[in-house]
């Protein structure tokens, strides 16, 4: 007979979650202690990110971190490990915008969006392959600017495409360790879609992107991350999944 799956299986577990004051990093942090583990929190805004841990109790640990500080982020593990255990889940969440049409785009801008989420996602999935042992899950965040480009995020799209990349670098890589590497696309109403959500510029644009006509809740989107994290997707790895109501489609 086949095996019928037992669950998540992510009591007890280990989890870091950079990003996680607020939006999605927030949500995947409650979503994960819900299922037992523990969860070191990442963010650089140090005082959200302990009034949001505290929430938590003893399942949360906060953590001040700029993602793009490589010594920061060899120390955030360190200490999570040091205080919660071996780690067994690292989501590499956090992220910024700026916007702007290419022919006004300066070099910072696109220097500052790239060393967020490319530099710190390739921090965060280093730390993380040179601590994991098998077993271990590693999820990315992407976007559909990554997967299908945008306009007026030139940016964020090449950063959102590198970690495509490095999502499927890094499984092909650690997949005999046991270690699998996944990435997330979503689509949620969190403070950095506030203005594409209610600016009416763009807001009917926005909706009419999404087949299923409304935007996701962090909470929604969260259950992805625990899906990927746990044992009910072992079998899975260098895959995106999309957690968007239908905004990007694989052809
Ligand atoms: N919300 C969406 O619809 C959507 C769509 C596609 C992709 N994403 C991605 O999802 C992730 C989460 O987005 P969100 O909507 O929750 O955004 P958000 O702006 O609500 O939250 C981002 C969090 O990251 C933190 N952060 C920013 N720079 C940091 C740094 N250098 N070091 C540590 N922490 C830092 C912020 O302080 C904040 O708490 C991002 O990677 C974003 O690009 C979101």
């Amino acid at each position: 007979m086949p095996e019928v799956s037992s669950g998540h299986d992510l009591a007890g577990k280990v989890a870091v979650v950079t990003g996680a004051a607020q939006g999605i990093g927030l949500a995947v942090a409650v979503a994960l202690a819900a299922q037992g583990a523990r969860v070191a929190m990442l963010d650089r805004d140090g005082d959200a990110v302990r009034a949001a841990a505290a929430e938590l109790g003893d399942a949360a640990l906060a953590l001040a971190v700029d993602v793009g500080d490589e010594t920061a982020v060899t120390r955030a593990a360190e200490r999570a490990e040091a205080e919660l255990g071996p780690l067994g889940v690292w989501v590499n969440n956090a992220g910024i915008t700026r916007p702007g049409m290419l022919r006004a785009m300066s070099a910072d801008d696109f220097d500052v969006v790239l060393r967020v989420h490319a530099r710190g996602t390739f921090l965060g999935l280093r730390e993380a392959a040179r601590r994991m042992g098998s077993g271990g899950s590693i999820i990315n965040v992407t976007s559909s600017a990554g997967l299908d480009g945008t306009i007026g995020q030139l940016n964020y799209a090449a950063a959102k495409g590198a970690i495509v990349a490095m999502t499927k670098s890094a499984a092909r890589e650690l997949g005999k360790a046991g270690v699998r590497v996944n990435a997330v696309s979503p689509a949620a109403a969190t403070p950095m879609t506030e203005t594409v959500r209610t600016d009416e510029r763009f807001a009917a644009k926005y909706l009419d992107r999404i087949p299923l006509r409304r935007w996701g809740e962090p909470d929604e989107v969260a259950e992805a991350f625990v899906f990927l994290a746990g044992a009910t997707s072992r079998y899975i790895t260098g895959q995106v999944l999309c957690v968007d109501g239908g905004t990007y489609m694989a052809s």
